[in-house]
């Protein structure tokens, strides 16, 4: 299995599902020991207040811990108890020098405080999934540098691998008839994930975002190569995990992975599609599937969940081999501007996210920083053009095939001055239900935002993304937008 090479070269014997209980030989014994008692040693000598003196100690004591770490990947004998303590002090030593409390180890890799501190103690031997929990805290760098670009054998194991999910929790027929309810209430606000649900849905969006008006403006103009080139810069050569969340078709989230295989001289790439629509996903995954076919750098996995609950999907967060692996989200398509609050979403969503973690989305700058109705009325010009027929469709579709009452939907817009992102406001479609006996009921059936760039980079460094750039599409001038990339930094330590 591919997680099992991944972690051998550093971690090869005190794996407890994979130990042999076999006694290791005297030398090996032998050597550890004096090893240690010369690192114990070393430790023990005063450098004084000279500052080169302590730093040639420091590379002594780095030196002496690299050569018994080599004895142990070389020579350790199956189900070693020296290697659990050994792991032990390793598991330590990088989590010193990733300045990380044991406490953050254990928040980052999903693992118990009092499990951390047996494993450093070297009184517990970890299992092979905590050993993958332990690789996927980037900063703890644990695995060498050299599993990083996995040959192709290891891809063509990949391929055999289950590649499609269902997040825990997800029932795709009791959402169906939450939206039935929705519809068949006195009205109000949908949430958007609803109007994606069903198959004439997941039809009618596709012909939205095909529609030549969107392609012009949107897909044509996706500033991909700048923001791959950005990417291989600061992440250099690490493998990725490219989780795109609400890939809809998928279209503008496989043109970006080819972007960024243009820039990878290796790509080892795990794409990750995960989307609330059945229908969607199956779409999106068969379009990256067979664009990818035939490069063994990639694979494809579909998840079916909401992304409104990421931080219950521990196998997204935590995947295998992740050590010198980089995760990058991506919300395109306009999804973030969509969403009912922004800033919560982003501080619950992406909770699970690991220092050093890339977060990529696109969002429209407004037309006006006056964020008055009969301002943003006169300037933005989207918010007095009718919704097109396409849309109508899309967005009136679910109130016509649940709405058991309806006899007319026409749509209007309304303008949200009261957004939680300084600078933004929204544009919201309502529908308004033409019932028997002349009576009406609305719904707010999407949403749109316009946004002022600065202050989405101040909102989202209060929950440590720090911003690496923005991007403008390209022959944007008319219809404004850009790409926004972030990082997540490491937590800043109260004193
Ligand atoms: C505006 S579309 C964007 C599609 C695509 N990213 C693009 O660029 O064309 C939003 C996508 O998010 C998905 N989505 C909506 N709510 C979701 C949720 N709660 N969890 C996961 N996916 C969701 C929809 O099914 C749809 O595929």
């Amino acid at each position: 299995m591919e997680g099992q090479d991944a972690v051998s070269s550093e971690f090869p014997s005190v794996l407890v599902d994979d130990t042999e209980d076999t006694m290791g030989p005297s030398p090996y014994r032998a050597a550890i020991f004096h090893l240690r008692q010369g690192l114990q040693a070393l430790s023990a000598l005063s450098p004084g207040p000279d500052d080169e003196k302590r730093s040639e100690l420091e590379q002594l004591l780095k030196m002496q811990r690299q050569v018994l770490q080599l004895l142990h990947v070389h020579f350790a004998p199956e189900g070693d108890e020296n290697g659990v303590r050994l792991f032990g002090d390793v598991l330590r030593q990088h989590r010193v020098d990733a300045g990380l409390t044991q406490e953050q180890v254990a928040a980052y890799s999903g693992l118990s405080l009092s499990y951390i501190c047996k494993l450093e103690q070297g009184r517990k031997p970890p299992a092979r999934k905590s050993v993958l929990a332990l690789c996927s805290v980037a900063d703890l760098k644990l695995v060498p540098a050299e599993v990083t670009a996995l040959p192709a054998v290891r891809e063509s194991s990949h391929r055999q691998a289950p590649n499609w999910f269902m997040s825990p929790g997800f029932d795709s027929v009791s959402m169906i008839d939450e939206l039935d309810q929705l519809m068949n209430s006195s009205g109000g606000n949908v949430e958007q994930t609803f109007v994606y649900l069903d198959h004439k849905s997941a039809l009618d969006w596709i012909a939205v975002c095909n529609a030549p008006g969107y392609v012009a403006s949107y897909r044509d103009g996706l500033p991909g190569p700048p923001v791959a080139k950005r990417l291989r810069e600061v992440l250099g050569p690490v493998g990725l995990d490219l989780i795109a969340l609400g890939p809809g078709d998928g279209k503008n989230e496989v043109a970006l992975v080819q972007q960024l295989i243009r820039v990878w001289a290796e790509p080892n790439i795990r794409f990750y599609l995960l989307d609330i629509s059945q229908p969607l996903l199956s779409r999106a995954f068969k379009h990256a599937v067979d664009t990818f076919i035939d490069h063994s750098g990639i694979f494809v996995c579909g998840i079916q969940g909401s992304f409104h609950h990421l931080p219950r999907y521990a196998q997204l967060h935590y995947a295998p081999a992740r050590s010198h692996r980089r995760r990058i989200y991506t919300m395109l398509g306009n999804t973030v501007a969509n969403l009912d609050h922004e800033p919560l979403f982003f501080q619950n969503a992406f909770s699970g996210a690991a220092p050093g973690d890339i977060l990529l989305f696109d969002l429209d700058f407004g037309y006006t920083t006056l964020i008055e109705e009969d301002e943003i009325l006169r300037k933005d010009p989207v918010a007095k053009k009718p919704l097109s027929e396409l849309q109508q469709r899309f967005l009136g579709g679910p109130i016509q095939r649940y709405c058991r009452e309806a006899q007319s939907v026409t749509f209007s817009c309304r303008i949200d001055t009261d957004r939680p992102i300084a600078g933004s406001y929204g544009l919201q479609y309502v529908a308004t239900v033409g019932l028997p006996g002349q009576r009406t009921k609305e719904f707010c059936m999407i949403q749109a935002r316009r946004y002022e760039p600065n202050s989405v980079i101040r909102c989202l460094r209060k929950f440590g993304w720090e911003s690496l750039g923005m991007f403008p599409f390209t022959g944007s001038e008319t219809r404004p937008r850009g790409l926004f990339l972030f990082q997540k930094q490491l937590p800043k330590t109260r004193h």
